[in-house]
């Protein structure tokens, strides 16, 4: 039995945190390479937050997003997902994550990759493809559905991404630099439609970005340098821990079934 964790640092919001990490820390390597990716922290998800992650290249970011999403393990501390119930890997589709790097599956075309965790998750195809072209289409990507992703530039693979996030209706979302190779307009139109499908489903989210008009959108900002995460820096808005940067309130399609 894992002993019960410590009290976590941050903004809260009632509800079991949907993600907790307990004075965790992450190492690559042994010895004298050894990189520590990640020095000791603790830091929370309350249910429905929206958190900016800033930092520079290297800082730490998609470390911390592999373990707050269970796909990495920490080399010391606790990650624990309370508000989920269970493990991501015993749950999947409750996390929707968008991976920074190229992450479809080069056989599959585009709306069988987004329909992919709906059926790993056990959604009977038909419906896993349903969901898909609806996330695709909350995207403007409908017209790509039949494509490779080696037919996709870096942005389009980008956004299909997040529409694969999004298709599970997922309770938490990470997206490690979701704008990343996208221009100003269509970043912002796909940062839109992740915040606002994320209202719909009460979802929470937490990105990671180097772009100040990105984290700007968020009413929490953790900031990360060499490894080392702030849960309240200096910088951090004045708004209510929590509150939503959504722009409207209005459901997306996708959102609204
Ligand atoms: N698989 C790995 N093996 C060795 N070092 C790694 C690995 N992943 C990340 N690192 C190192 O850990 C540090 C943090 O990396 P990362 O979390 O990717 O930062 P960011 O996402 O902020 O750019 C960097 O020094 C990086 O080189
Ligand atoms: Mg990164």
């Amino acid at each position: 039995m894992q002993p019960e964790p410590r009290p976590a640092q941050g903004n809260h919001l009632p509800g079991e945190d949907l993600v907790r990490a307990d004075r965790i820390h992450r190492s690559y390597g042994a010895g004298r390479s050894a990189v520590r990716a990640l020095h000791e922290t603790s830091c929370a998800v309350p249910p429905g937050a929206r958190i900016a992650i800033t930092g520079r290249s290297g800082s730490g970011k998609s470390t911390l997003l592999h373990l707050l999403g269970g796909l990495e393990q920490a080399s010391g501390g606790t990650v624990s997902w309370p508000g989920l119930g269970r493990a991501p890997r015993y749950a999947p589709g409750l996390i929707g994550m968008v991976f920074q790097g190229p992450s479809l599956l080069g056989p599959l075309d585009v709306v069988e990759n987004v329909a992919l965790p709906l059926q790993l998750a056990g959604t009977p195809a038909p419906e896993a493809i349903a969901a898909a072209n609806e996330a695709l289409d909350a995207l403007g990507l409908a017209s790509l559905a039949g494509k490779l992703p080696a037919e996709l530039s870096g942005g389009q693979a980008q956004r299909v991404a997040v529409a694969r996030a999004l298709a599970c209706r997922p309770r938490l979302i990470l997206a490690d630099e979701p704008t990343g190779q996208l221009d100003g307009d269509t970043g912002r139109r796909v940062l839109d439609v992740l915040l606002q499908t994320a209202a719909a489903l009460g979802a929470a989210v937490v990105v990671s970005t180097h772009d100040p008009a990105v984290a700007a959108r968020f009413a929490m900002r953790w900031a990360i340098r060499d490894g080392r995460l702030d849960t309240q820096p200096a910088a951090s808005p004045a708004g209510a821990p929590g509150a939503s940067c959504t722009p409207s309130g209005d459901p997306l399609p996708l959102a609204a079934q």
